[in-house]
């Protein structure tokens, strides 16, 4: 990478494409965003996360589609890019299952486009946001990444793997260095509104009724996304020709004492409904991390009761914000 060369990061203005670029920014990088603003969830709250970014000469915003190759064509007549990180994607299990034609196409066909228009242009790193999602309903605990991942739960799962798929074939075929990153339910500040950290938050502070799906005893690997930040960060820094790294915390946290977390911090008690299994979603997760920590420096370090009291002073310096945009 030269003094002048920029990065590009797709989904920009999205939950952990955001931080991204306030790290990569205060970093003293030249910054390429692009995102084109989908309203699967309220697009106001992606330009909210871009705010401050917006004020950096460095950072240069494109708002557009991955899959538009005018678009990506006019990104690469202005700017020398030599590192991607493709963040963009349609996310959410249980959508996927109602929707999955648009899943295939921007997460499979979106991102054989990408690379294909990276490898084009010379760039020599390509770094895909993949998910903890591809290794399915496993029960041997922790998930490796070399564990078997041919068995999905969710058309969201099955593009995800696919793209981490396609990604090798592009390597293999123009020598592309590669780094798929399987992140691990990542929550923080500008969670996203239809993952249950936010909904969960967002319904006890309101003393409204939260749903749990299953009898509690469900678990995931949550992680903070500035940990998560700072393995993008390790895989942006470190040169490898194909690789695949989980990015988790490697701690399970079993649902019920999620739920009881927060409420502790909000000194409020959840009025809970309870509610079957959702189809598509998986027991359990849990990242084994020894081989970022090895080739990355990755160290996640925020603790759950830190990263959701964070997460909660956000919530609460923007619920007038959420107030004035809910329905919009
Ligand atoms: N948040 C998590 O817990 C989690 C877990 C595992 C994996 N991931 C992956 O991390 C990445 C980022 O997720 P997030 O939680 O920040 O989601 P997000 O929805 O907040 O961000 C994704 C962004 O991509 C943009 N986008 C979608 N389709 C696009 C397209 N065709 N062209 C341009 N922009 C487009 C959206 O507008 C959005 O701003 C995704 O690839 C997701 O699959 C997230």
């Amino acid at each position: 990478m030269t003094k002048n060369d920029a990065i590009l990061i797709t989904g920009a203005a999205g939950f952990i494409g955001s931080h991204l670029v306030d790290r990569l920014l205060s970093l003293g990088k030249i910054v390429v965003g692009l995102d084109n603003f989908n309203d699967y969830y309220n697009p106001q709250l992606k330009e909210h996360n871009l705010s401050a970014a917006l004020e950096n000469k460095a950072f240069h915003l494109v708002r557009g589609d991955i899959r538009d190759s005018e678009v990506m064509k006019r990104i690469s007549d202005t700017w020398q890019i030599d590192t991607v990180v493709h963040l963009a994607a349609l996310v959410g299990v249980r959508n996927s299952i109602t929707k999955p034609g648009p899943y295939a196409d921007v997460n499979v066909t979106g991102t054989a486009k990408l690379i294909n228009w990276a490898c084009r242009c010379d760039m020599e790193k390509f770094i895909l946001g993949s998910t903890s999602s591809v290794y399915g309903n496993r029960s041997e605990v922790p998930f490796r990444e070399d564990d078997l991942t041919d068995a999905p739960c969710s058309p969201y799962a099955a593009t995800k793997k696919a793209a981490e798929v396609v990604t090798h074939a592009y390597h293999s075929l123009y020598g592309i260095q590669v780094s798929c990153l399987r992140f691990f339910t990542v929550y923080g500040p500008r969670g996203r509104p239809d993952m249950a950290p936010f909904k969960f938050i967002d319904g006890i502070y309101r003393g409204e009724t939260i749903q749990q799906y299953g009898d509690g005893n469900s678990s995931r690997d949550y992680t903070y996304v500035q940990d998560i930040v700072e393995g993008i960060q390790g895989a942006v820094e470190n040169p490898y020709e194909y690789e695949i790294f989980n990015l988790g915390n490697s701690r399970i946290i079993v649902l019920s004492e999620f739920i009881k977390t927060i409420e502790d911090i909000l000194g409020k008690e959840a009025k809970i409904e309870y509610l079957s299994d959702q189809p598509g979603d998986v027991k359990t997760t849990f990242a084994s991390i020894s081989k970022a920590k090895r080739m990355l420096g990755y160290r996640p370090t925020v603790s759950l009761r830190e990263g959701l009291t964070e997460m909660i002073e956000w919530y609460c310096a923007h619920t007038s914000f959420f107030e004035s945009q809910a329905g919009a």
